[in-house]
């Protein structure tokens, strides 16, 4: 199956990559790459500052090293990665020093929507174009970005809603015995805001349950720690939507030690966990044994594809401004296998050994 295999090669790559580069690339997310210097002594290179958002997730490394491969010197480009460790500060003071360096081109994958202006304002008034990757800015003046690439998250959300809303029905539970929390992102961030949103207007529309929203940050030790929270305040959660696979595999613990059994056989008692990604090893193996009930996909291979719009951009044309990447939905449960959103349907494809 194409798409199986299109899955496969992604974890592949994801997972060869990571594994590859061993404790080296640990470094390199967690650390900066390049100077001014680096950067002069870089001569024709085209030069690209990266401001990477973080190293939250398996996700946000398989992101980071697409990127890392795709902008090399063989290649004729100078990368200068800079590891915002989730703060927005960190990401403006190295966009600021992007300016400083003089680079040709700025690429910023933002931690959150909002508080941009002021610093893309500046890379413009640098002559400095800017390319968003993964998530978005809320900025009063789309000029300020030349266009970006990333997911369409809240269409992520609605086609696991709609995965949901079938599996149940098959399943003859009435919507109003869905008893959902939703582990959310890191709040305020184009992913979170999509995903989530998703999910409340799909519990609004059917009548389901939407117990908490709460913030796991896009990681596992939060996940974890929401969820034993969660399953303090509340003895009825049947639906676990966790907006990352990281926080999928945090809460999967969590429910496993308080006792209670994780799975798809909601009627006898077990709770059901569904996420997003699609990249990390564990999450994949949970999805095959039926811990992670559906899983929609989130590709984080940009680099070639922000490549692609950079060298646009040296030719002198004009990129789209948004470009979407086409994702998938998982799930190990046969019984769903396809979902349909605003009209389009969407097939629901098996995670094969
Ligand atoms: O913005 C993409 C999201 O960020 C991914 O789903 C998540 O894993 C990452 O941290």
């Amino acid at each position: 199956m194409k798409t199986v295999a299109n899955l496969a090669m992604v974890l592949l790559l994801s997972v060869a990559l990571i594994a590859g580069c061993g404790s080296s690339s640990a470094q390199k997310d967690s650390g900066d790459s390049g100077s001014s210097l680096e950067s002069k002594e870089a001569g024709k290179l085209i030069t690209v500052g990266f401001s990477q958002l973080g190293a939250e997730s398996d996700w946000r490394s398989a992101n980071t090293i697409s990127m890392q491969s795709a902008f090399v010197p063989e290649e004729g480009y100078n990368l200068i990665y800079k590891n915002g460790q989730q703060k927005q500060v960190n990401q403006i003071t190295a966009i600021r020093t992007f300016i400083q360096q003089e680079v040709d081109y700025i690429v910023l994958a933002p931690v959150t929507e909002s508080g941009w202006d002021s610093v893309l304002g500046e890379a413009r008034d640098a002559g400095i174009p800017v390319i968003l990757v993964d998530r978005r800015v809320d900025v009063a003046d789309k000029t300020l970005y030349s266009c970006w690439v990333g997911s369409d998250f809240e269409l992520e959300g609605r086609k696991m809603a709609a995965w949901i809303d079938s599996y149940t029905k098959r399943i003859g539970l009435d919507a109003s015995e869905l008893h959902i929390v939703n582990i959310q992102g890191t709040i305020g961030s184009t992913a979170q805001i999509g995903r989530t949103r998703g999910l409340a207007n799909a519990a609004r529309e059917n009548g389901w349950d939407l117990m908490a929203e709460v913030s796991g940050d896009f990681t596992e030790t939060k996940g974890r720690e929401v969820m034993a929270g969660l399953l303090k305040r509340f003895d009825n959660i049947n639906i676990v939507y966790c907006e990352n696979d990281n926080e999928a595999i945090g809460a999967i613990d969590a429910i496993e030690a308080a006792g209670k059994k994780v799975g798809s056989n909601i009627r006898k008692g077990e709770i059901m966990v569904v996420s997003f990604d699609g990249v990390n090893k564990e999450a994949l193996d949970y999805a095959k044994e039926g811990k992670i009930s559906c899983i929609a996909e989130c590709n984080p291979l940009h680099g070639p594809r922000v490549r692609a719009l950079v060298d646009m951009l040296v030719e002198g044309e004009t990129p789209d401004k948004f470009n979407y990447v086409d994702e998938r939905l998982f799930s190990s449960i046969p019984d769903v296998t396809e979902v349909k959103v605003d009209g389009v349907s969407y097939p629901v494809q098996g995670i094969d050994e």
